[in-house]
């Protein structure tokens, strides 16, 4: 195994400054150096250029650079094996740090997204992830950012030492993650670490969904489940800014303060799912139907927001999070006692399409789970009229990437579009959005904790639900 050294002779933690330039340490530990930490200080945009520029002098060189001080050792959050909940497998390890190898990057992870179904789901090795069960010590976290803080030899994609970004399907319960350019995002000014963050999955499959594959069009309307949470609330704000007519459908035990974030960010209506009758609400409201429901909560939410679907009306199945397995235990509205720390599981169900966001955004690469995923789709896509009743139930659409016909409304498993270049604009799109101020992100880190020792409990404040916006963890 290759040992990290930072400088040659150094041979602790690194108090050493960059042999080849007079650059002070910029390192997320030094918080006055650290743009992520430091974004509102006046000092932020220099020091984001001095670390540029230090990274366009370095990049030059062809094997691994990188920025001063780096520890030798970093923290991550691994699960030694699967097991029923994400709390229950997880461990704090302690390694060394690597230098990135050719083609890659060494990100310092200053934020990481907590993921409603897709982290959970990695640790108990369900669906896409069944090949975790023969796995020990396998990382977790699906969205994250912080600073690039090492480049490999020959890395693309145009970053700079120093360079704020954002990455996805990356191990992001990390200190430190090596990543491949195609999954990194650069942050501009304007978008934080903590909203790139949430943009760079919640975000991304918002505008997938909508607006690649539902195609949401001006004078529509859309309802928008979860839409407080962390992908709920970014769909809510591009399906108004698509011209569409937005119902927020909100619950939980906060909903007033969610209704009105919701309808702060653009909703034209809001519904509390937990005090009013949601189907017959939209019924009042639109009485020819909706148009698109994106939904990400599934179970008896969804089938009600079924018959409530327009003559040409979509639902985009995003999640099902009603029904996860590991849900049952957290929800003051639990529905069914399930105790949610089973080990049950799905009762052994695997494979399917992965976890959707997981994807990798680099045209050359068409990850494997996509290609099944949207292999599933295209096999059962055909036109099969069916009732609402013989619907498969909701894990099976989404993990599949199954879309199924009624007449001529769609329920689409697959919301992740074929075209990896659409996947691309819409990452652009949201960045570009939040950047320009037309996309509000909404972080929350109500539970309080930092680091990879806190992120089980941030998994669990997602999980009760009393959140607005996407919930963030600094490591
Ligand atoms: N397809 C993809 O690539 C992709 C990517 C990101 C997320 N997702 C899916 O989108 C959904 C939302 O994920 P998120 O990360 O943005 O989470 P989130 O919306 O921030 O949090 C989950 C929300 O779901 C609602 N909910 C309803 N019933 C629930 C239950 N029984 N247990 C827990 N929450 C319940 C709650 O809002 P209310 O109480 O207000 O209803 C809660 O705030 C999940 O299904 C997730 O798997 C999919």
């Amino acid at each position: 195994m290759r040992r990290f050294t930072l400088f040659p002779n150094a041979s602790s933690v690194g108090l050493t400054n960059h042999p080849q330039s007079n650059l002070k340490p910029c390192w997320p530990s030094a918080r006055c150096c650290n743009p992520c930490a430091a974004k509102s200080s006046r000092n932020y945009t220099a020091q984001v250029a001095a670390c540029a520029a230090a990274g366009r002098r370095q990049t030059a060189e062809r094997t691994a650079v990188r920025l001063p001080d780096l520890p030798a050792t970093y923290k991550r959050l691994v699960a030694h094996r699967c097991g029923p909940s994400f709390r229950q497998v997880t461990v704090v390890q302690e390694l060394p740090l690597q230098p990135p190898g050719p083609g890659e990057v060494l990100i310092r992870i200053t934020h990481a997204g907590i993921n409603g179904g897709c982290e959970t789901f990695r640790a108990r090795g369900e669906h896409a992830f069944a090949p975790n069960r023969a796995m020990q010590d396998f990382p977790l976290g699906a969205e994250g950012s912080g600073l690039v803080v090492a480049l490999g030899p020959d890395a693309g994609g145009g970053l700079q030492l120093g360079q704020r970004v954002a990455v996805n399907g990356a191990a992001a319960f990390s200190e430190f993650v090596v990543a491949r350019p195609s999954l990194v995002t650069p942050l501009v000014e304007g978008v934080g670490c903590a909203e790139g963050a949430a943009l760079v999955l919640s975000g991304v499959t918002a505008c997938a969904a909508l607006e690649a594959t539902a195609r949401v069009r001006p004078g529509e309307v859309v309802a928008v489940t979860a839409a407080a949470g962390g992908t709920g609330h970014l769909a809510v704000q591009l399906a108004a800014a698509a011209g569409a007519t937005v119902v927020g459908i909100v619950g939980g035990g906060t909903a007033n303060k969610k209704a009105e974030a919701v309808a702060a960010l653009g909703a034209h209506h809001v519904i509390d799912r937990t005090s009013q009758d949601v189907a017959s609400e939209l019924a009042r409201l639109f009485p020819g139907g909706v148009d698109v429901v994106y939904d990400g909560v599934g179970g008896a939410l969804r089938d009600q927001l079924l018959g409530c679907l327009g003559p040409t009306g979509r639902l985009l199945q995003v999640g099902y999070i009603s029904e996860y397995p590991h849900t049952q235990a957290y929800r003051w509205d639990q529905r069914d006692g399930g105790d949610g720390d089973d080990g049950g599981g799905d009762g052994g169900r695997e494979g399917g399409g992965g976890c959707p966001g997981n994807v990798a955004l680099d045209e050359a690469e068409v990850p494997a789970a996509s290609t099944a995923a949207a292999a599933a789709a295209a096999a059962s896509t055909a036109p099969t009229a069916a009732p609402t009743s013989a619907l498969p139930p909701s894990e099976q659409l989404f993990w599949g990437g199954v879309d199924v016909s009624l007449g001529q409304r769609r329920v689409i498993g697959q919301i992740w579009p074929k075209d990896l270049k659409a996947i691309l604009r819409c990452r652009r799109r949201v960045f570009d959005l939040a950047a320009r101020g037309q996309l509000r992100v909404l972080t929350d880190q109500g539970h309080g904790r930092k680091g990879v020792e806190g992120v089980a409990d941030a998994v669990d404040y997602m999980l009760r639900g009393e959140h607005v916006g996407k919930v963030i963890i600094e490591i």
